[in-house]
């Protein structure tokens, strides 16, 4: 079967959302209070970096995104814990960060593999055979949980399409015979692809590239 016929992926209740979406917080239940600092523990690399991004803004609600996400590189994922750690630091509940994790789907709220490759599937990575390349990539990886494997929309790299995010480097355009290399040089903790980076790609500005 074509990758573009493969079967739309179903959680087990049929649908295409994750179950829970729908049911209604438990309005009998105390809300989690703001973590209490004498008793809840936060690494000093990854409060310093939450009190580095509040200072930036009149707001310091304006950091949560930053914030987030440091505490999802320390954790693997928007961890009860990590969740817990933000709040503590920037003085807000749990469920105010919960609610902004769930979200964006680029801050995780289940634990995911850490190497993240995200193949752009939208129209212009699609027209030159991106969901080919998103199903060899999946099947590439199979089972390995070191990977977190996504398709995803238009990650602003059409120039280079079809293309792929691999943790936060862009690489492409890709052709399926580039897989194996991608994955390998992820799992040998090499530079992915270096002569297909966007950041090496000429431009202009011959120091932005450097
Ligand atoms: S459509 Fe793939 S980067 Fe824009």
């Amino acid at each position: 079967m074509s990758a573009l016929r493969r079967p739309i992926p179903r959680y087990a209740h049929g649908s295409r959302v994750p179950p829970g979406w729908d049911e209604a917080a438990d309005l009998t239940k105390e809300p989690s209070p703001v973590p209490d600092p004498a008793t809840t523990e936060v690494p000093a690399t990854l409060r310093e970096e939450i009190e580095g991004h509040m200072a930036l803004y009149p707001d310091s609600r304006s950091a949560t995104l930053p914030a987030l996400e440091a505490a999802q590189r320390v954790h693997g994922w928007c961890s009860p814990e990590a969740i817990e750690q933000v709040a503590c630091v920037m003085r807000l509940t749990p469920a105010y960060l919960v609610s902004v994790a769930s979200f964006y789907d680029m801050l995780e709220t289940s634990p995911v593999g850490k190497h993240s490759v995200y193949v752009c599937t939208n129209i212009s990575c699609s027209l030159r055979g991106a969901d080919e390349l998103y199903g060899a990539v999946r099947t590439a990886a199979g089972d390995d949980p070191e990977f977190n494997v996504r398709a995803f929309e238009c990650l602003g790299a059409c120039d280079i399409a079809p293309m792929a995010s691999v943790d936060g480097a862009y690489v492409g355009p890709l052709s399926i015979e580039d897989v194996p290399r991608l994955l390998d040089d992820v799992r040998a903790g090499r530079e992915v692809l270096p002569e297909k980076q966007l950041a090496r790609r000429p431009c202009a500005d011959a120091e932005a590239s450097a």
